[in-house]
């Protein structure tokens, strides 16, 4: 609670009584993230290993009586709202669809939710591959639990299959479980090793010898949807091929570096370079759970490295941005290694660096990368966050 009752959350209160009547008594937030390693391995029911960020999406909020979800969105500074019992797309309002399908995702799920008015905002730079969206969803749902009553009634691993949900068939966006499991389940100073199949989870310590700083290429990612899915479908390709020899595999998870190799020939050339990234990715992300056990922060960079030429020469999703960005946080002594995070095709880059040379990597890419660019990127640091809570406001 003593965290989320910080600036942001007062301003926000402000907002609200502004634009309500009275005080709100709720707050929520959900966490943005960044993936340590582990890309392209959620939809291929694999391991990934994010952390949470210090940055979130919030919402202020107060129950109604009836079914009805008033808005202001303090960051578009627009209104929006919907019955309950009226649930649909909005073409107008992008973001309100993230809020009304959480909403219908929890009503799925036999849930009867309460009407709310709220106002929110975020501080998860948007469209940037740090993933403002499963901030929005998870944050939602935990607004709308508790007006409603129902924190805690949920366990953490099903509220992120009900954001992940309300993303692919309510948004239309087909992503994995990665994004909106973080962001409801993150710890402070903890990496979290996902195993996108069954779910289970395991609380990685981030060494103290460890920091993180995100690069921001600020580069278009107008790419990312379609090669996305068309990834996805290449992945399912490989998977189809190799069950002819291989009759037990379900996903590319359960293909060894070893049986790929063995049967290359039977896939087309694309379709065994997507899968030797995945089944690569996989081992790395294993490795690097292994290595962080051991402080071996020196073989977590070199794994970091591997994963960015894989997702560059393999998987086919980095961009001359991303290079770029990866290149200057690497010229940096005090750089373990850096990568490309979230689905590629701009977005950001993560580096594993000693503590006291974040400076000297953001004055790096801020040197390097616009020559080379033309773009002005941006920096951040951060540690590892909790991930998504609400608590009561105090009353005035
Ligand atoms: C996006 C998706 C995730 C995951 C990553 C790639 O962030 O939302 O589910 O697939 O791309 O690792």
């Amino acid at each position: 609670m003593s965290t989320l009752y910080d600036e942001r959350t007062q301003e926000l209160i402000q907002q609200f009584r502004q634009h309500f009547d009275g005080e709100p008594t709720l707050v929520s937030a959900g966490p943005g993230r960044v993936n340590l390693i582990g890309e392209h391995t959620d939809y291929n029911d694999g391991f990934v290993l994010p952390v949470a960020l210090k940055r979130d999406v919030r919402f202020v909020l107060r129950p109604r009586a009836d079914r009805q979800v008033r808005l202001y969105s303090a960051e578009f500074g627009e209104e929006g709202s919907f019955d309950l019992d009226a649930i649909a797309f909005n073409r107008d309002k992008l973001w309100l669809n993230y809020i009304q399908g959480m909403a219908q995702s929890l009503e799925q799920e036999g849930l009867r939710l309460t009407g709310i008015d709220a106002v929110f905002s975020g501080n998860v730079p948007r469209g940037s591959g740090l993933s403002s969206s499963a901030a929005l969803e998870v944050s939602t749902a935990h607004a709308l639990l508790a007006a409603s009553g129902q924190e805690g009634i949920i366990a953490g691993p099903r509220i992120a299959q009900l954001a992940q949900r309300a993303e692919n068939k309510f948004v239309g966006v087909n992503c994995g479980i990665m994004d909106q499991f973080i962001s409801e389940l993150g710890r402070e100073n903890h990496a979290l090793l996902i195993d996108c199949r069954s779910l289970d989870y395991t609380l990685v310590p981030m060494p103290e010898e460890a920091a993180l700083v995100i690069g921001n290429t600020r580069a278009s990612r107008s790419l990312a949807s379609s090669a996305y899915n068309e990834r996805r479908r290449e992945c399912e390709e490989g998977v189809a091929l190799l069950q002819q020899v291989l009759p037990g595999i379900a996903a590319l998870r359960d293909v060894s570096s070893e049986q790929l190799e063995a049967n290359r020939h039977l896939l087309p050339e694309n379709v065994y370079y997507r899968c030797r990234h995945v089944v690569s990715e996989n081992e790395r992300v294993l490795a690097t759970v292994e290595a962080l056990r051991q402080g071996d922060l020196a073989e977590v960079g070199a794994l970091m490295n591997a994963s960015h030429a894989s997702l560059r020469d393999d998987y086919l999703v980095s961009s001359p941005a991303l290079d770029t960005m990866v290149d200057a946080m690497r010229s940096v002594e005090g750089c373990y290694g850096a990568r490309l995070t979230g689905a590629g095709f701009g977005g950001c880059a993560v580096a594993l660096v000693k503590p006291g040379y974040e400076q000297a990597i953001a004055d790096a890419v801020y040197e390097q990368y616009p020559k080379i660019t033309s773009i002005w990127p941006e920096v951040y640091t951060t540690k590892a966050a909790d991930g998504a809570q609400s608590a009561p406001l105090p009353s005035v």
